[in-house]
């Protein structure tokens, strides 16, 4: 199979590439290096021995993804990642996540459509529970959402599923926690621009010197060391689980034209033990200082995977030492 796959040079977009290959998947690229750079490419390149075939589209310019589409023959399915990520930036400027992450997929269900495209992976989130109780499961309600970004996300969906009601179209909505880590070989993993939002990245530029301290957002929550807690979850585990969508797809899995499935890891992990995880598996301490809770976020959230277990046949592999391991070396190897 031929498989699409937009925001290909991102960060979960160009992991997704090396295990679709490695599983013997035909793969082709587009990516407008919004948030990530064509050295990625050579990246890819070096770890799969593939020239990733490639192109600079924007999905926002409707007229030239379709071109793209129609020139581009024997695209089985498409694995969609190509959107803006950033909550604040998200409530800064809305109208760009809506157009962007909103407008670029109805953009791509058009010229999918046209040119009889029928199967595409959705990258959703974890945000669009909101506040649940966790472990929070695919049938948990889906409250009105707390930031633009969270809304495009829940917006994509119900597109897509009005979309699967309207035509042939077999959609898998992935509900990602909170992806981390890198590839082993140190070759591609996050590249934050600007000041990091996730943790995990903080943490590495802090251990590295990029940054002077890390603020832990509030130490007074009802858990059991205060802090927040979240499922991480290994960005290779997270691209395996495409691959596992696409086959599933591609078997005719499905009971019905929209699946949605979580991507957890089922375990939840506060922010302190994230920080001792890192110190451990590195062997620095970590200048961090507690600060007061940022307005926003969720006390805890972690998964309930089983679904994505007994439908996907998929699960974690790795650990959150491994998260830590993996995202050290991409920071040591970005600083050489
Ligand atoms: N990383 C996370 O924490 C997380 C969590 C849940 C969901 N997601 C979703 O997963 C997807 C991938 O996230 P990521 O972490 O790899 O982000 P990323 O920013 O690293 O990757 C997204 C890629 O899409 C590209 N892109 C953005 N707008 C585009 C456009 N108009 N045309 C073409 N390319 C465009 C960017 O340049 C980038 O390379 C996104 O949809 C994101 O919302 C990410």
């Amino acid at each position: 199979m031929k498989i699409l796959v937009t925001g290909g040079t991102g960060y979960i977009g160009s992991h997704t590439v090396v295990e679709l290959l490695k599983a013997g998947y035909e793969v082709i690229a587009i990516d407008n290096f919004d948030n990530s750079y064509p050295t990625v490419l050579d990246s890819l390149k070096k770890i799969t021995g593939v020239d990733i075939p490639f192109a600079e589209v924007d999905i926002r310019d409707k007229k030239a993804l379709k071109a793209f589409i129609k020139a581009t023959p024997g695209i089985d399915a498409v694995i969609h990642f190509a959107a803006n990520k950033a909550v604040g930036e998200s409530v800064a400027n809305p109208l760009k996540y809506y157009e962007n992450n909103v407008g670029g997929t109805v953009n791509l269900l058009e010229a999918l459509q046209e040119n009889n495209i029928n199967q595409i992976v959705f990258s959703s989130s974890c945000t669009v529970y909101g506040e649940a109780n966790p472990p929070v499961d695919e049938n948990a309600p889906i409250p009105v959402a707390n930031s633009p970004y969270g809304n495009t996300k829940q917006i994509c969906e119900e597109v897509l599923r009005d979309q699967t009601q309207a035509s042939n179209l077999q959609v898998v909505a992935l509900r990602y926690f909170n992806p981390v880590g890198a590839h082993e070989s140190a070759l591609i993993g996050e590249l934050p621009i600007g000041i990091p939002n996730n943790l995990v990245p903080f943490i590495t530029q802090t251990a590295i010197g990029k940054r002077e301290f890390l603020t832990v957002f509030g130490d007074d929550y009802p858990t059991p060391d205060g802090t927040c807690i979240r499922d991480y979850i290994h960005v290779v585990d997270i691209a395996i689980a495409h691959v596992a969508a696409i086959k599933f797809l591609e078997d005719k899995k499905q009971a019905s034209a929209f699946s949605v499935f979580n991507l957890g890891t089922g375990k939840g992990n506060s922010v302190l033990e994230a920080i001792q995880s890192f110190e451990k598996v590195s062997g620095k301490k970590l200048n961090y200082k507690i600060g007061p809770r940022r307005a926003g976020d969720v006390v805890q959230v972690y998964a309930s995977c089983e679904k994505a277990w007994n439908e996907l046949g998929w699960k974690t592999e790795r650990d959150l030492e491994t998260c830590m391991k993996s995202a050290w070396d991409w920071e040591l190897a970005l600083a050489k």
